[in-house]
């Protein structure tokens, strides 16, 4: 547990996140820096092919991605769910509707994520085992823009759940109700396997996998995950 990590007293801490965890992972740095305010942590924010190669070059202390890769080599722990879901705008013919059948999709066009994007591979990976094209619009490489522009009305956008703040609330976006949604997926920390953790990441590891889900699920109970109005 933490209590037995005490002894942590200062260090430098590398750590590196998909540019979806960066909605969290702030907070969750917050939260750990007050603990152990000795340690100095540097955050950088990537997409998932940018962890790749970071875990590669073993040059992080740790990295948060969606998915971790299928390689031996490496050690890969899920601390806390991602749900995606399809966001809209919310004047769109399908906001308020549902369970809307999968198949309905096939008539929407999606704003994408750029290649290389974890949650755009999870998207791709979820039409195909539906047997369903995905027609896509724009491609950006950030949640934001994506965001922006589903509410501007360039499309439908798929996004994880953790990227949706005050939208939902303010009604500038909705989640729509479909078949097969939301797509589970969950938040790993990853690090090469054989790596010496030093106190400082040992303790970072330890207040993921024990607090972060209870820290940062709250606000996305899955009674807010379908619709916006809920
Ligand atoms: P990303 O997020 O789409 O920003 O790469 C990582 C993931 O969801 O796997």
């Amino acid at each position: 547990g933490l209590e037995a990590l005490g002894g942590v007293q200062s260090g430098v801490l590398d750590v590196a996140v998909a540019s979806t965890a960066n909605y969290f992972a702030t907070r969750l740095l917050a939260e750990f820096n007050k603990r152990f305010d000795e340690v100095t942590v540097r955050l950088e924010v990537t997409n998932r092919a940018g962890l790749l190669n970071q875990l590669a070059e073993n040059t992080r202390d740790m990295v948060i991605m969606g998915q971790p890769p299928e390689e031996s080599s490496l050690v890969a722990e899920a601390f806390m769910e991602n749900p995606l879901v399809v966001i809209a705008p919310p004047d769109h013919p399908l906001a308020g509707e549902g369970p809307l059948p999968f198949e309905r999709l096939r008539e929407e066009t999606f704003v994408i994520r750029e290649q290389g994007s974890g949650t755009r591979i999870a998207m791709e990976r979820h039409f195909a085992r539906h047997g369903l094209e995905l027609r896509t619009g724009m491609e950006m490489s950030s949640n934001e823009a994506i965001k922006q522009a589903v509410e501007a009305g360039l499309g439908l956008g798929l996004v994880s759940i953790h990227t949706l703040g005050l939208e939902r609330e303010t009604g500038h976006l909705t989640v729509l109700d479909v078949e097969d949604f939301p797509i589970l997926r969950h938040w790993y920390l990853v690090y090469r396997e054989g790596k010496r953790l030093s106190p400082a990441a040992s303790a970072l590891r330890s207040f993921l996998l024990e607090e972060a889900s209870a820290l940062i699920e709250p606000a996305y109970s899955p009674a807010r995950t379908v619709n916006g109005s809920r």
